[in-house]
Parts: structure tokens; C-alpha cells; sequence
């Protein structure tokens, strides 16, 4: 307890002077800075290789403070009470006279906001008095990190701190939808679609291939390993990593499971890691088997095929 006190108290003065540390969420961890300061904010798309007309998500305690920055409707008002904290991010307009730094939204008039669940990230957000920019904590279009180790790995000593929070429960980010107008899909993540449907009880357009210049979509390659990866496959070739959805009884050399059951929200929560182990492993390519498309299945299939386009 007094670890966690200390811990949060590190990542707070660290924030307060502009720096970055890497916090646990329930989806993936992010790599955080100050939504208000522009200096930690480019301190971000630096440490992360990250495009600046890509926009950063901003992460809330609650309510309270968001009625500053954006424009909130019914819709929002909905889905936050059923959904959040939690995997959702929604796009809202942003208000004229936000604090936000212009470079979290590209100088864009709209703002992603989240409310996450882990109970260390949202101490440390409650200890705050500016909301947390925080894209995934990993250098652009790779695979996200879901424990401190991979942080650790994909920056090394760039960054101040880690604060520790252990395994992402979830394992891939939120669902992102637009709700400035009809709501909009924008990215598949950690809570269905069918969830939102039946909460806002209106028609939800999928747009996760919009060639919007400001969407989730803009890059085709994403969530990649950094090797060739193949889906739908039956069987794997010489030297390279077979996937499976459920473990088998004999797990031979090459065989990765995602899970011991057949369970897709297990399957999500080791994806990140099980490519990270194959990369690690020295494989030179990975096939993965065919995996439900239903449910967060959806979510796993399209992280497989942005990684897929990896050449
Ligand atoms: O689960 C998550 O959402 C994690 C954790 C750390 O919260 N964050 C995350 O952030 O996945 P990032 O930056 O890796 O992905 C955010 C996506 C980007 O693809 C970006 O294009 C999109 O959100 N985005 C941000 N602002 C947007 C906006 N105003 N309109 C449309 N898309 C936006
Ligand atoms: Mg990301």
C-alpha cells in the first residue's frame, strides 16, 4: 500500500513537470504526459516516432472536468453511464476555449476522451489537476504493451518511470466511436459493438477503413510484430510460429495458443504478448488459425490484419 502511494506520488511529480512515464490501463498501457502542456505533449510523439497528424486520446477521472473541454450529448451521456471507466473512447467536438494542447488533436475539432478502469491509473488521474494525454506505450505501428517488461522493451531507458500496474486485464485498446453525429465506429477494441448498439438502440455505422486523414484507420499496417504474418491458416510451413485460438493436447515445437478454452476474451488478452514471445523466439514468419468473428473476436481479427499487411 505505502509502494503504491510512493509509486503514484513519483508518477504525479514526473507529470507535473512536463515528462512522460508509462501507466497501466485496463486495455494496454499508455505512454502519458499533461493534455494541457504542449512541452509533454510533443515529448510524447517524439518518444513514440509518432506522425503528428495522428491525435492522442485524453484520459478523465470522470465527468467533472470534461464540460471544460468538449461538448457532451445524450449519446455520450448514455454510453458513459453504462460503459465507463472502461474500454470506450468517445470522439466528441472540442470546446474553443479548452486547455487541451493543440498538438493532442492535430488542430482538429473534435477530442478523444477516455475514462479508464485500472484502480492505479485512475488514483493517480483523481490526484491531478489536468487531464492525461496517452496514446498506446509503444513506438508507432508496432504491437502494444501490455505489462511494464514491454514498455521496458520498447523504449528502454527513454522514459522517466513505469508505473506498475501488472497484466492488462483486457489486452487490446478501446473501442473508439464517434458520436458528434450518427455514431460512427472507428476502431474495434475491448467492448463490443453489439453492446453499444443495444445501449443507444440506433444504427451504428462502421467506418474503420475511413480515409479520413484524422482516423484509427490512417495506417493500414499497425499492431505489427515487425514479421510476416498470415490468417485463416490450416497449417504452418517450415520455421514458422502456428497460432492456435485453443491449446491442444500436444503442443509441439512452433504451436502458440491464445487460449486454454476456446475463450475469445482470453485470447485478446494474450494476443500481444504470445507475438511478442514468437518475435522473441526468432520465428521469421506467423501463421494464425482462423479465429470467430464475433464479439471481441472482431477486435482480434482486425489487429491480425493491419499486422498481416507487414511485408
Ligand atoms: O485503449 C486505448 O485506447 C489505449 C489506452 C492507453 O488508453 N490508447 C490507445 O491510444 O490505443 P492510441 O493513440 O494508440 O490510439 C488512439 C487512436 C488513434 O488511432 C487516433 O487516430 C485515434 O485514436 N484518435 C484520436 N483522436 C481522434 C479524433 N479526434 N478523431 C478520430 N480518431 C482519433
Ligand atoms: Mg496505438
Amino acid at each position: 500500500m505505502k509502494n503504491i502511494q510512493s509509486n503514484i506520488k513519483k508518477a504525479k511529480n514526473y507529470l507535473d513537470k512536463s515528462h512522460c512515464v508509462a501507466v497501466p490501463t485496463e486495455t494496454v498501457y499508455g505512454l502519458a504526459g499533461n493534455a494541457y502542456s504542449d512541452t509533454a505533449v510533443k515529448k510524447i510523439f517524439n518518444l513514440k516516432r509518432r506522425p503528428a497528424n495522428n491525435p492522442l486520446i485524453v484520459h478523465y477521472y470522470n465527468l467533472k472536468k470534461i464540460s471544460e473541454d468538449c461538448e457532451i450529448n445524450d449519446n455520450f451521456i448514455k454510453l458513459y453511464k453504462k460503459f465507463s471507466p472502461g474500454p470506450i473512447t468517445y470522439i466528441l467536438k472540442l470546446k474553443k476555449n479548452s486547455k487541451i494542447s493543440k498538438f493532442v488533436t492535430n488542430n482538429k475539432k473534435t477530442v478523444a476522451i477516455r475514462f479508464p478502469k485500472h484502480p492505479l491509473f485512475r488514483k493517480l488521474l483523481k490526484n491531478l489537476k489536468y487531464p492525461v494525454a496517452a496514446p498506446s506505450a509503444n513506438i508507432s505501428s508496432r504491437l502494444s504493451a501490455v505489462k511494464a517488461a514491454d514498455v521496458k522493451d520498447e523504449f528502454g531507458n527513454k522514459i522517466k518511470f513505469i508505473l506498475n500496474g501488472g497484466v492488462c486485464k483486457i489486452g487490446v485498446e478501446s473501442t473508439i466511436l464517434n458520436i458528434t453525429n450518427k455514431p460512427r465506429l472507428l476502431r474495434y477494441g475491448g467492448l463490443s459493438v453489439s453492446k453499444i448498439k443495444k445501449t443507444l438502440n440506433q444504427k451504428i455505422i462502421i467506418n474503420i477503413n475511413s480515409k479520413d486523414k484524422i482516423s484509427p484507420g490512417l495506417f493500414p499496417l499497425h499492431y505489427s510484430p515487425g514479421l510476416p504474418l498470415r490468417m485463416n491458416a490450416k497449417k504452418n510451413k517450415k520455421n514458422e510460429a502456428f497460432v492456435l485460438l485453443k491449446k491442444r493436447e500436444n503442443i509441439s515445437k512452433d504451436i502458440y495458443y491464445l487460449s486454454k478454452t476456446r475463450n475469445l476474451n482470453e485470447a485478446a488478452r494474450n494476443l500481444y504478448s504470445v507475438l511478442r514471445k514468437i518475435k522473441k523466439d526468432k520465428y521469421k514468419s506467423i501463421a494464425v488459425e482462423k479465429i470467430p468473428n464475433e464479439g471481441i473476436g472482431k477486435t482480434i481479427n482486425d489487429r491480425l490484419k493491419r499486422a498481416s499487411n507487414f511485408k
